[in-house]
């Protein structure tokens, strides 16, 4: 049964019993601050639980977008490691809100599971919370499951209600005791059931939760009852297709394999099983659909959760040999297999490539040298087994290693990192930048500053003035000497203090001594200029000159300038209903926030991009005038979002009433001065509200010149030119297809004929053949190829094969059908495998392990005959 069937088909069994088919909610919690990620069907429902939400039914079901990274219910360590973890997927489930509870709970998940889907009753057992003796005596009495089948679980997890059948969706919240079904894939696979040592195997899989929700959990740790005994329930949608395609890991479903091989094609490697594609294939779904739901990367909350899992997507990439940008390539991929089913990520498709893009270059320019840095580290490490907090510290600070990346790759080494080291290093970094920035928090904390400090910064760049007041940690004192920091007042000053978005001048303020300023605030109407004394002394009642830094302020006044422009191009173009949320102008870019309900357009973009062009060559006058408010209103001019005003208002004109705003910012002459506006990029930071960013003046034209320089270099590496270097590169990836295709052409042949060969070095047995070799041969899949060309060469035969790369050992076993009576592959392998320090398993006919230790080969080689003969 496809994925998509089975979706549809346990909604519909639902919706026979009543149940109202609910959609899939964000995967950001509209209601709930206390969660990062939607991580269960029963998210949306919160409220409906809790009482404080009603809605027309007590019975839903939904097919539901879970991410579970970072929080509480976090599986991303695990992704790649194991065949069930993801960090995306998507939760079945049905729900009752105080309508039915423990008896038609337990009935459905059983009918749905035994007679729709028709699984054989032998291969289930199920767990109960240890207390819960009416969930057994169901499960025992009227189901019919024997008693071995069904296990109690206790507070196994140290506390009151700590408990893998307790489910709670937070610390606090709706919880409860809960009874889970487990699929036993057969004991072929390594592990055991549910609270026995190997629970953490593969063997016995959670499919279906049942939790009977009953309580409400605060912030205390109290119990409340909740108003009326509720069910929810959650089946993990790749687990059961697993189960129902005969196959044994999620990562095998018909959903992820077209993923797999488009992520292989990406990275250019032709091994299917790899990890890593498995790791890539999981990470663009969490990713993709992040971004849906309007996540960005940053540095904080859902934004570093999302740049975390796309850095260990790319990490993985360039793991398997890829060192340019392909993540975002898969979002097509990702598209064809869910688009139909989620028609807000075929919307938003090209969006959430263009966002992943972004990241992968912003991390392809460090990647390189922070891999360099680790795999240093590691090879000095010697007998050590452990990586230095400084070392992950620094891959984090400068080369935006999230933790977990750096652990990541520690554990594909067997090695772990100094966590609380990192931590000491953390902290150490937070104190030294408290302590290069705490003037602001200090001022606020400290003294009220009424100081009124004249702002001549208009019209001129440097002046004489007077000090004023001295502020060493919030306190006044009379001067300071040379390395001291402190935040100075002046009575008048040239220097923008931050406000309105625009950031403030930094410069220096020479005396006697030489104060340089690193940022210039601005609290009530005191200009506070935060710096620290570099030479000589300054005291009260000094006069001192302020000089601003030119460059920087001139490159800032550009951008606020433009971003008049900006906003009213944006009206133009999108509609009135644009209007600003927010602002950023520094001398780098300018960053504008702005009302708008979806994401503008390439074509919308360029006529902004041309309006704003047009103000810049019209290179008309820009005026100021200090008027009253009113009268500013008349004159038809924008108030800003989060500007105060006084009554005498400072308004604005560029483009002859092109654009009237109230503002107080610094600005150029005339609009000409801009020179150059271009967008870079345009993105969604909260529900109905849109960003872009944008170059103005020589950062244009260098970014314009970067885009050019990368054409040009392209156009050189295919000895073409602009104009037709998009023909020559598709012409040569075209060529590449091809030559791979020979390549798999050549590497079967050769197959055969080493195939050939080895099978001359097999011993008769009885009843067949036995061969055992070590072969060289580059990859997994290689080596498969060439163990079923062995196998139907000697029509019946025992093989097994070693070969070692990059220090791994791979051993592969075969038997021929009719002597899997006598020996079976996985024991073979079983035997072998701790010989090269492994572990592995597979079906009587085919079996497989790695291994770490190539010296072990010698022994495997001699065990095999030994073994083998030991079972005719
Ligand atoms: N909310 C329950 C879970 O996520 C069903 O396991």
């Amino acid at each position: 049964m496809k994925s998509s069937e089975l979706r549809q088909s346990f909604l519909s069994y639902f919706e026979s019993k009543q149940h109202q088919i609910v959609d899939s909610s964000s995967l950001v919690p509209g209601n709930d601050p206390t969660l990062l990620f939607t991580n269960a069907g029963m998210v949306q429902f919160k409220d409906v639980f809790l009482g404080d939400d009603i809605r027309p039914y007590t019975r839903a079901t939904s097919s539901q977008r879970c991410v579970r990274a970072g929080g509480k219910h976090n599986d991303l360590e695990n992704v790649g490691y194991t065949a069930r973890h993801h960090t995306f997927f998507e939760m079945l489930g049905n729900f009752s809100f105080g309508d039915y509870f423990k008896r038609e709970a337990i009935g459905y998940a059983w009918e749905f599971l035994t007679v729709v889907l028709k699984l054989p009753t032998e291969k289930l057992l199920v767990t109960v919370y240890a207390e819960d003796d009416e969930a057994f005596d169901i499960w025992h009495k009227e189901i019919g499951l024997p008693k071995d089948k069904i296990i109690r679980i206790g507070d196994n997890k140290g506390g009151r209600y700590q408990s893998d059948n307790f489910w709670a969706m937070g610390d606090t919240g709706p919880c409860g005791p809960c009874s889970e079904v487990f699929y036993d894939h057969g004991e072929h696979i390594w592990g055991g059931p549910p609270g026995s040592p190997e629970e953490d195997g593969d063997r016995f899989i959670e499919i279906w939760n049942v939790v009977f929700m009953q309580f409400n959990r605060s912030a205390s740790g109290e119990m409340a009852a909740l108003p009326k005994p509720s069910v929810d329930t959650g089946m993990g949608l790749e687990r059961i297709a697993a189960i129902l395609q005969g196959v044994h890991s999620n990562y095998e479903i018909d959903l992820f394999q077209n993923l797999i091989s488009a992520a292989a094609k990406a990275v250019g490697t032709d091994d299917l099983t790899s990890q890593s594609l498995r790791v890539i294939a999981d990470h663009i779904r969490s990713c993709s659909f992040m971004i849906v739901d309007g996540v960005v990367p940053s540095n904080e909350g859902r934004g570093y959760v999302l740049r975390r899992i796309v850095r260990r997507a790319v990490r993985h990439g360039n793991k398997l040999g890829q060192n340019g940008v392909f993540f975002h390539t898969l979002v097509e991929a990702l598209d064809v297999e869910m688009g139909d089913a989620y028609p807000e990520l075929r919307k938003l498709k090209e969006r959430v490539a263009s966002i992943l893009l972004k990241e992968e270059e912003q991390f392809a320019k460090t990647l390189d040298q922070g891999m360099k840095i680790l795999e240093d580290a590691i090879s000095q490490l010697g007998d050590e087994k452990v990586i230095p907090g400084e070392t992950v510290f620094k891959l984090y600070d400068t080369y935006g290693f999230p933790v977990d990346l750096t652990n990541d790759v520690a554990r594909e080494n067997e090695l772990e990192i100094d966590e609380e080291g990192f931590e000491v290093a953390m902290e150490a970094q937070r104190t030294r930048a408290r302590s290069a920035s705490n003037f602001s928090m200090d001022m606020s904390g400290g003294v009220t500053i009424d100081s009124v400090t004249e702002f001549t910064g208009y019209d001129y760049l440097e002046g004489q003035c007077e000090v004023e007041t001295i502020l060493v940690d919030g306190v006044a004192v009379e001067s300071i000497e040379a390395g001291q920091s402190a935040a100075v007042i002046l009575k008048s000053t040239p220097f923008y203090g931050e406000s309105g978005g625009q950031v403030g001048d930094k410069g220096w303020l020479r005396g006697v001594g030489a104060f340089k300023v690193l940022n210039t605030t601005k609290q009530n109407k005191a200009h506070l200029h935060q710096g620290e004394l570099k030479e000589g002394s300054l005291s009260v009642g000094d006069l001192i000159t302020g000089e601003v830094d030119r460059s920087l302020r001139s490159a800032t006044t550009l951008n606020h300038s433009a971003t008049h422009l900006v906003h009213e191009a944006l009206r133009r173009v999108l509609g009135d209903h644009v209007s600003q949320k927010g602002s950023l102008v520094d001398p780098d870019k300018l960053r504008f926030d702005f009302s708008h309900f979806e994401a503008v357009t390439a074509v919308e973009i360029e006529q902004v991009e041309d309006m704003v062009n047009e103000q810049i060559r019209l290179n008309r006058e820009v005026e100021t005038e200090i008027m009253d408010i009113e009268s500013a209103k008349q004159k038809g001019a924008m108030a800003l979002f989060g500007e105060k005003y006084d009554s005498e208002v400072r308004v604005l004109t560029m483009g002859a009433d092109y654009s009237i705003e109230l503002c107080g910012g610094t600005h150029v002459k005339r609009t000409g001065d801009i020179g150059l506006f271009k967008i870079v990029a345009e993105s969604g930071i909260a529900a109905g509200v849109r960003r872009i960013e944008a170059f103005t003046g020589k950062t244009a034209i260098d970014s314009t010149r970067q885009t050019e320089t990368a054409l040009n270099n392209v156009a050189a590496l295919v000895k073409g030119n602009k104009e037709n270097a998009l023909d020559k590169v598709t012409a040569l990836n075209d060529h590449a297809r091809s030559l791979q295709k020979e390549l798999d052409l050549l590497k079967g042949k050769m197959a055969a004929l080493a195939g050939a060969d080895l099978a001359s070095q097999a011993v008769d047995i009885d009843g067949g053949k036995l061969l055992v070799a070590q072969v060289e041969v580059a990859e997994s899949k290689e080596l498969r190829d060439l163990l079923d060309e062995l196998k139907s060469k000697l029509e019946s035969a025992v093989i097994v094969l070693a070969a070692v790369n990059d220090g791994k050992v791979s051993l592969i076993a075969g038997v021929t059908k009719e002597l899997t009576k006598k020996v079976r592959a996985g024991d073979l392998i079983k035997e072998v495998a701790p010989l090269v320090d492994g572990r592995g398993g597979g079906r009587p006919d085919m079996a497989q392990a790695g291994g770490s230790n190539p010296a072990g080969i010698e022994s495997v080689l001699a065990r095999v005959p030994a073994w083998v003969a030991e079972k005719f």
